[in-house]
């Protein structure tokens, strides 16, 4: 897709934010620390949170305000913006991205992707139909540790990496507000496979080249039912089409030391494991195994940092996206695929579009 940004410095991105909270304000850092764009408008349904949003990210002194809507459909109809952010609740992702991209508008739309694979296909047509940009905020593929262990990986370091294990298990963390939409399935989509098994899942897959997907074996579990009506944990098993896999664990609530959160990754040649501020590589030769570690001191704020630089430069068609819509879609192919082998208590083949 070849976004038609007028690319001078005088004419900077502009910018509207669709959802003023905690996700939108890392998003709204990445747009304040990135060159070429500016945030000229937010919009929150919360009484309070867009005007909370403006005072924080605005320079009305420097002629720099932020206009304030309740209603995102009236940011949509400014004519002067040219992307938006979504960081809107899981059920709204859909409408609210279609909308903007229909509207004209470049789209970093917030994980997961869509309540499922049909919704983020509309999402991709969407793009495809407006000529416009999609990017999915799945920002661990920026973060330092990432990068590295992607450099190693595409510069052969490991061989052919032939099994990547990607696990985020926590010991108690269901997302606050439970009974809130998080834990609706009408509204979140599933529970903690689609919240946060998404980002290891994605990870994993990506640290492999982003093989095409072939089979999901997956179950799910919902152990604790007074506290939620979605899956607490979820572990799968995805065969590619070149015959390499990948297995995931995810859950908010398992009962086991301490939080889990890594993708290990094995190759011919050597493995890494590689979490939010570590990575180790591993090196196996005839019988001697040697390990080299890094603390990453940069953590997840860069991310978040770089994932909004990224889309801004896309924008600007200066380079291309790192997380464009269709690995969104792929990702929630495989995520659907997990749910229907679990219902189904049988291995199942994904669509491969
Ligand atoms: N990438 C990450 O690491 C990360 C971290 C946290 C959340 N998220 C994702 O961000 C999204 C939002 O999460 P959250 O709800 O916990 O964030 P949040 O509650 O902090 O922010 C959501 C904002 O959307 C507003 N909102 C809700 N409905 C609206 C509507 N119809 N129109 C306009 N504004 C509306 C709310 O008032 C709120 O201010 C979710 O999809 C979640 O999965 C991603």
């Amino acid at each position: 897709m070849t976004p038609s940004h007028d690319n001078t410095a005088e004419h900077p991105v502009r910018v509207g934010m669709i959802g003023a909270g905690w996700p939108g304000e890392r998003h709204a850092d990445g747009y304040l620390a990135a060159p070429g764009c500016r945030i000229v408008a937010v919009a929150d349904s919360h009484p309070e949170r867009g005007e909370i949003f403006a005072a924080r990210y605005g320079k009305p002194r420097e002629g720099m305000p932020i206009a304030v809507y309740k209603d995102y459909h009236e940011l949509l109809a400014d004519k002067s913006i040219d992307a938006v952010s979504v960081a809107l609740p899981n059920f709204l992702h859909r409408p609210a991205t279609v909308a903007a991209l229909d509207a004209g508008k470049h789209v970093l739309c917030e994980k997961p992707p869509a309540l499922n694979a049909a919704e983020a296909r509309e999402m991709t047509d969407a793009a495809r139909r407006s000529g416009k940009l999609l990017a999915f905020a799945l920002q661990r593929r920026f973060s330092p540790a990432v990068e590295a262990v992607h450099e190693a990986v595409v510069a052969g370091e490991l061989g052919e990496v032939y099994h990547a294990r990607a696990v985020w298990a926590r010991t108690w963390g269901v997302p606050s507000g439970v009974g809130a939409w998080f834990t609706d399935p009408a509204r979140a989509g599933g529970g903690a496979l689609i919240d946060i098994g998404v980002h290891v899942l994605d990870m994993g897959w990506y640290l492999m080249g982003c093989p095409a997907p072939a089979t999901v074996s997956g179950q799910v579990f919902n152990k604790f039912p007074h506290e939620t009506k979605t899956d607490d944990s979820a572990f799968a098993l995805v065969r590619f089409a070149d015959g390499r896999s990948l297995h995931l664990e995810t859950s908010w609530v398992l009962a086991q030391a301490e939080e889990e959160f890594a993708v290990h990754l094995y190759g011919t040649r050597g493995g890494a494991r590689v979490s939010d501020n570590r990575l180790d590589f591993y090196t196996v030769a005839a019988a001697e195994r040697t390990s080299r570690g890094r603390v990453i001191s940069a953590g997840w704020q860069q991310a978040f940092l770089k994932q909004s630089a990224n889309f801004i430069a896309a924008v600007r068609g200066e380079t291309e996206l790192r997380t464009p819509g269709e690995h969104g879609a792929q990702v929630m192919a495989m995520i659907d695929g997990i749910y229907r082998s679990a219902r189904e208590g049988r291995e199942v083949v994904l669509d491969a579009r």
